[in-house]
């Protein structure tokens, strides 16, 4: 007896593999016919669905929380400093900004200085020193150069002169003080750095 209907379905070749039903679909608009060869397809993977990329994905978060946090402790503690650093980055950073807004100018944006100033220049000449490596304030010490942007030049000068250096007690806190000064510092080159580290030790 033949079933032809048997026969049939028998000799039936098996439907090529469907695509999985929620299978994201591949972009649409460059592919053509040719591009179209699902061997040469790697087997699809879902977004992060490897090992590999989840982990550097939870790195790369941990990182980026990481460096906030220490940003945020970094500027915390520049805003209570009571010492300078030239090496605090947070510090530094806040102390160009208030250099530019309250110092720079008299004293240069690149810290310069008057221009007529010279290193042999007079105090109280009226001229503004440079704060960089020129500086008279490259062998005073952190403590010194607090006290002369804090309380200005009058009280360290001879009553008779005149000093034109202002006093930033009332304009500035202890810790931004600290945070120009840092700034300073962090602009010397190494060797007035080391020269001003060696007054900060009491040393000649
Ligand atoms: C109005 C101009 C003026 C401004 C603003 C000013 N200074 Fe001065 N500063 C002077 C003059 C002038 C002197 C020199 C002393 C004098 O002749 O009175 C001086 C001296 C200094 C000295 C001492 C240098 C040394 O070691 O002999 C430091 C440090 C200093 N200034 C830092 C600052 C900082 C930091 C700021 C900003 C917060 C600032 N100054 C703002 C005019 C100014």
């Amino acid at each position: 007896m033949r079933l032809p209907f048997l026969d049939r379905w028998l000799k039936k070749e098996s439907p090529p593999p469907t695509k999985p039903k929620y299978a994201p679909r591949r972009r649409r608009v460059l592919v053509t016919d040719e591009d179209d060869d699902d061997e040469a397809r790697p087997p699809h993977q879902g977004f992060l669905s490897d090992r590999k990329s989840q982990f550097i994905l939870i790195a790369a978060l941990v990182a980026i929380g990481l460096t906030a946090g220490v940003m945020l402790i970094e500027r915390r503690l520049a805003s209570t400093a009571t010492d300078a650093s030239p090496d605090r980055p947070a510090q530094v950073a806040l102390g160009r900004t208030l250099y530019r807004q309250h110092c720079s100018y008299c004293h240069g944006v690149d810290r310069e200085g008057h221009e007529e100033w010279r290193p042999d220049t007079p105090v109280a000449a009226g001229l503004a020193p440079s704060l960089d490596e020129r500086s008279p304030a490259v062998d005073r010490t952190d403590r010194q150069i607090f006290e002369w942007i804090k309380f200005g030049g009058q009280p360290f000068l001879p009553a008779s002169m005149r000093s034109q250096m202002p006093a930033f007690e009332f304009n500035l806190t202890d810790a931004q003080v600290w945070g120009i000064v840092a700034y300073l510092k962090n602009r010397w080159p190494e060797e007035a750095l080391a020269r001003h580290e060696r007054a900060n030790r009491g040393e000649p």
